[in-house]
C-alpha cells in the first residue's frame, strides 16, 4: 500500500460549507448527526463504541443476515466486474466483507467509499485495501444531503472517482447504505438515494428494527444500547469541542415521535446555567432550561422500510432480518 491516498473531496465538505451547516446546527438547536465524525478523536470514539454496541459485531446471527444479503446480490448480478459504492461508508467493515464475497466468486471488484468524514473514508480505504487493488478503490469525501450534482458525479462511470489514470469500468453498481437510515428524516435522505439508483443498478440497505411484534415496546427495548457511557462520551465531545462544559447541563435520552409513523431515540442536552459559544465572530447564547438536541435514532419495523422506500420508487426484492428483530438488509432495485 502506498504511503499517500488519493481522496476525491467534494464542495459539500469544503470549509465554507462545513462552516454554513455548523451555524445552522447551532442557530437551530438540531445538531446535523455529520458532526459527530468529523474529526479523528470522534471516529475513534465511534468505531470503538459500534465494535462494542453494534449487533453486527456481536451477534452471529445479525452478521449471518448481511451475509445472506450480499449472497443474493451476488447471485443476481451476473457482470464480471462490480463496483460497490458504499454511501456513508463509515470504517467500511461491511462492505469489506462483500467485496471479500464478491472476490471469492471471482469477480473484479472496484469500490469507492463515500462518507462525510475523511477520516472515516481513509479507514474504509484501508480496510478494503486488504480485498481490492488500489488502483480499484476511489476514496470520495462528500455530503451526501447538500451535494446538489451527486447524481452527475457519481453517474455510471461515477467520475468523482475517475480521473484520467484511474477509470471505473460502466459496470453494475452495488451501492451500500448500510446504517445510515436511521440518523436522517427520511424525506431529506431518500429522494437523495432514490436519484443515485439507476436501472440496472443494484442497492444494499440495512435499518436498525425495533424487536417484537409492539412497535412501542420494542423501541423501549433498545434505549440502552443509546444511553450509555461510550454513545455520551462520544456525542458529547462536539459540544466540549465548543467550549462548553459537562457541568453546564445533562444529556438526556428520550423516546419520540418523528414522521412516517415512526418513532426514534433522541439526545437533548439540556443546559442547567447559561453558556455561551462562539465560532469565529457568531455567538450563540444558551439560556439556562434551553436545550440542543445532539442525536436522533429512528427504528424501523421490516413493513414500514418497505412502504417508506416504495414511496421513492425502491421495491424491495430480497429482505433477511436478524432473530433478534433488531435489524434487516434488504435488497432493492428501482
Ligand atoms: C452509523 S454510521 C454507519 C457506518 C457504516 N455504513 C456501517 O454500517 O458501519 C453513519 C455514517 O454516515 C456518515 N455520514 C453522516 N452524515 C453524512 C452525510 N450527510 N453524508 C455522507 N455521510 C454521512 C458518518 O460519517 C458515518 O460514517
Amino acid at each position: 500500500m502506498s504511503t499517500a491516498a488519493k481522496v476525491t473531496i467534494h464542495s459539500s465538505q469544503f470549509p465554507e460549507n462545513v462552516r454554513r451547516d455548523l451555524l445552522e446546527s447551532l442557530r437551530t438547536r438540531r445538531v446535523n448527526h455529520k458532526f459527530h465524525y468529523d474529526s479523528v478523536k470522534q471516529t475513534q470514539k465511534w468505531l470503538a463504541l459500534h465494535q462494542i454496541y453494534s449487533p453486527t459485531r456481536n451477534d452471529a446471527d445479525c452478521a449471518a443476515i448481511y451475509e445472506k444479503g450480499f449472497a443474493a446480490a451476488a447471485e443476481k448480478i451476473k457482470t464480471k466486474q462490480i463496483h460497490v459504492i458504499g454511501l456513508g461508508c463509515g470504517g467500511g467493515q461491511k462492505d469489506t466483507r462483500l467485496l471479500k464475497l464478491l472476490k471469492r466468486r471471482g469477480r473484479e471488484v472496484f469500490y469507492t467509499p463515500c462518507d462525510v468524514s475523511t477520516a472515516m473514508v481513509l479507514v474504509a480505504r484501508k480496510t478494503a485495501l486488504a480485498i481490492v487493488p488500489e488502483k480499484n478503490c476511489f476514496p470520495f469525501v462528500c455530503d451526501l444531503v447538500t451535494a446538489g450534482d451527486l447524481q452527475k458525479m457519481a453517474g455510471p462511470r461515477c467520475r468523482a472517482a475517475s480521473d484520467d489514470r484511474q477509470v471505473v469500468p460502466a459496470t453494475t453498481r452495488l451501492i451500500t447504505f448500510f446504517g445510515m437510515i436511521p440518523n436522517f428524516e427520511p424525506e431529506r435522505i431518500l429522494p437523495k438515494l432514490a436519484s443515485l439508483i439507476h436501472k440496472n443498478d443494484f442497492l444494499l440497505f440495512s435499518a436498525n428494527l425495533a424487536p417484537g411484534k409492539n412497535y412501542v415496546t420494542g423501541v423501549k427495548q433498545i434505549l440502552p444500547q443509546y444511553d450509555n457511557d461510550l454513545t455520551r462520551d462520544w456525542l458529547m465531545t462536539f459540544l466540549l469541542d465548543l467550549g462548553v462544559e459537562k457541568k453546564d447541563g445533562e444529556l438526556r435520552f428520550a423516546i419520540e415521535d418523528g414522521g412516517f409513523d415512526l418513532k426514534r431515540v433522541a439526545a437533548q442536552f439540556c443546559f442547567s446555567r447559561a453558556r455561551q459559544i462562539k465560532v469565529d465572530d457568531e455567538c450563540f447564547k444558551f439560556r439556562r432550561g434551553e436545550s440542543i438536541r445532539l442525536f436522533f435514532s429512528y427504528r424501523y419495523t421490516p413493513e414500514r422500510a418497505q412502504t417508506i422506500l416504495a414511496g421513492y420508487g425502491l421495491k424491495v426484492c430480497g429482505q433477511w432480518i436478524a432473530k433478534s428483530g433488531e435489524e434487516g438488509v434488504f435488497l432493492c432495485r428501482l
